[in-house]
């Protein structure tokens, strides 16, 4: 039995990535996909790669007026929105004393701004609806404790954490279930360019960091994005219906919560 048939998603950044795969896997659950990302030729690209239950949207998550037309688009096109994947993110990575006010300004824009001003957009739409609806924000183990060089993108992701109690609290009274995912380390072109990061700052050659992290994951290897679909799929699910305002880990073992 396919666990979303007959359901409408927009996952944000799913041009790619993470966001591609749990996509690919909401449609083989029967979902229709709003492949809705700032890169709208990758976004046309994947969704022509996933087939009739995918289509591009333009969207900006640091832009209300974006944010307001890619909903109203999902309700065009799709009748309705049930589920909502905040996936779009940014990284960076420097020392303390090298932090720009650009880049925190950037991240948090992105990584805050975005999953908080999404998640209202795609409630309204819900509550407008009345027959509630499942929100799923993309945490990390980066938002559990700090890290020496990653102070921005943690700290965004902690705040996301944080936007995921309190909306969840407040929305399940609509029937809105907001949840978030922790993952570890996932392998794919984000990472390539992570390591790349760590590589200037850290004086190490490219490759390096990605082995060592993958090598201290209890299971063993480095997070695919295939394995955090089984998560991403029953939290919009019925099954996960008496789940509120929680983050769950997907991360081999890395972090205990
Ligand atoms: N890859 C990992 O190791 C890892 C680990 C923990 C958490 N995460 C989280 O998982 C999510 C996906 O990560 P990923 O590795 O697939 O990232 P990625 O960089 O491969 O993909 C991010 C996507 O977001 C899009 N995007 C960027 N800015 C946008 C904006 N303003 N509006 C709309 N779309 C925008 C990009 O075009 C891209 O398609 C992120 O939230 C990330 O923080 C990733």
């Amino acid at each position: 039995m396919k666990r979303l048939k007959g359901r409408s998603a927009l996952i944000t950044g799913s041009a790619r990535g993470i966001g591609r795969t749990l996509a690919e896997a909401y449609i083989r659950e029967g979902a229709r996909v709003a492949i809705a990302d700032i890169d709208i030729d990758r976004a046309g690209q994947t969704a022509s790669d996933l087939g009739p239950s995918a289509y591009a949207v333009q969207l900006d998550v640091t832009d209300q007026d974006s944010i307001d037309a890619a909903i109203q688009t999902v309700e065009e096109k799709a009748d309705r929105l049930d589920i909502l994947i905040n996936n779009a993110a940014l990284f960076d990575l420097a020392p303390i004393v090298e932090i720009t006010r650009a880049s925190y300004e950037k991240l948090f824009a992105i990584n805050v701004s975005g999953t908080l001003f999404m998640m209202q957009a795609a409630a309204k739409s819900m509550i407008k609806r009345g027959e509630g609806g499942k929100i799923i924000n993309m945490a990390s183990q980066a938002g559990r404790r700090g890290e020496a060089l990653v102070a921005v993108y943690c700290a965004t992701k902690a705040a996301v954490i944080s936007l995921t109690q309190s909306a969840g609290l407040d929305l399940i009274k609509h029937g809105i279930n907001v949840n978030a995912i922790a993952p570890g380390v996932v392998d794919g072109e984000h990472w390539n360019d992570v390591d790349a990061r760590f590589a200037k700052y850290e004086n190490r050659p490219l490759g390096e960091k990605k082995r060592l992290v993958g090598e201290a994951v209890p299971y063993g290897r480095m997070g695919r994005a295939e394995d955090l679909t089984g998560m991403a799929v029953f939290l919009a699910s019925p099954e996960a219906d008496y789940i509120v305002a929680q983050t769950y880990n997907v991360d081999g073992g890395n972090w205990m919560s």
